[in-house]
């Protein structure tokens, strides 16, 4: 299934080449496909802030190239280029608060230059180290989606019907994806017959960039209301929701995008089995449970607005982007390390202990 994977592969949203990121611009998908070139860390920290990059192991890849040109900016200046290259480094870590990948992918970038050798070149090994954060993720995303699709086949290996949220795929990551890696394997497999996308509002991760991906790739998709995912749940023979993570908690408790946790819970209440997709990255151990994930809130134009014109009363609005699903409403996580089902504690600090599959 590797094979067919990457045969398949057609997407790519995040483009290292000639010293500087040049990132896909996914507010204008699908209409236009524009890129963005970054040659700054305030650049590439501003990409992520205004969207042009999302999902969050994309973010943490994005955030490591920016901490290369933040290197060699600073190595330019001299002087104590380090305490100048921390200042770049807070900047990107400023740009948005839920996906724990942006800081797993700048302490690993840290860690790598804490580590380096008497005469090495900072920015040859920071250059080689955001390379390897890039091209382990797009690794990760291909062992996932095999672990996924077995665990599909395990249950029910016949074509069926999946219900999944927001953008998980080759926009959010460095490969396939990780939801949507598994969608993607599990279709290449004939056990899939029909994919139905919720919007995903007010963003529109779903109907705009999971829809348009998806049919790029001759997978059945149909897009739907997020207000119709219960309905869908009871009445169209959907057998698992799968989604992905910006940030999971030690005990299991997943932050994803807002309204994971209403589907988690119709999903339960229908029999219905919830996939949480995630690499290792997005495991932050240091929280204990899920009310200690920083949840971001963005501005209410993005809800009381569509292309800047005023669609709702003139009255204020809350809009957070990401929700909390606790653990004991997820049946499995996957991750480049193994699988988990039903997650605790104890089976995550025994997951983190593991190396990765491949
Ligand atoms: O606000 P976004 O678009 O960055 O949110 C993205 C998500 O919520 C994804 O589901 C999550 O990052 C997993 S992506 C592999």
């Amino acid at each position: 299934m590797r094979d067919r994977l990457l045969a398949a592969e057609k997407v790519k949203a995040i483009d290292w080449r000639d010293g500087a990121l040049y990132l896909l611009d996914q507010r204008r998908l699908p209409f236009e496909q524009t890129w963005v070139a970054c040659t700054s860390a305030a650049a590439v920290a501003e990409a992520i802030r205004s969207m042009v990059v999302r999902g969050a192991p994309a973010i943490g890849i994005s955030a490591a190239y920016g901490l290369v040109l933040a290197a060699r900016a600073r190595l330019v200046e001299g002087g104590d280029w380090q305490a100048a290259w921390e200042e770049d480094l807070a900047l990107l870590a400023d740009s948005r608060p839920t996906a724990a990948n942006l800081f797993w992918a700048l302490n690993r970038m840290r860690d790598r230059l804490d580590r380096l050798k008497k005469h090495a070149d900072p920015l040859a090994v920071l250059e080689a180290e955001a390379v390897a954060i890039h091209e382990s993720d797009r690794e990760a995303n291909l062992t996932m989606a095999q672990l996924g699709v077995d665990l599909i086949r395990k249950h029910q290996g016949n074509a069926q019907a999946i219900l999944t949220h927001c953008n998980t795929g080759a926009l959010a990551t460095g490969g396939f994806g990780t939801a949507l890696g598994v969608i993607r394997g599990a279709f290449l497999e004939g056990m899939v017959e029909c994919v139905y996308v919720n919007e995903t509002r007010p963003w529109l991760q779903g109907s705009r960039l999971t829809a348009w991906e998806l049919a790029n790739e001759g997978i059945p998709v149909t897009v739907n209301a997020d207000s119709a995912g219960a309905h869908i749940l009871k009445t169209k023979g959907v057998t698992w929701v799968i989604v992905g993570a910006d940030c999971i908690a030690a005990n299991g408790d997943v932050a994803s995008k807002i309204g994971t946790y209403q589907l988690a819970v119709c999903a339960m209440h229908h029999g219905v089995r919830f996939m949480v997709v995630a690499p290792s990255s997005s495991i932050d151990m240091m929280l204990a449970s899920g009310d200690e994930i920083p949840l971001e809130e963005r501005d209410e134009r993005e809800l009381l607005e569509v292309d800047g014109k005023r669609l709702a009363a003139d009255v204020g609005a809350f809009n957070p982007v990401f929700d909390v699903t606790p653990a004991d409403l997820i049946d499995v996580i996957v991750t480049e390390k193994g699988i988990v089902e039903r997650p605790d504690t104890a089976k995550l600090a025994q997951l983190m202990c593991r190396k990765r599959l491949h």
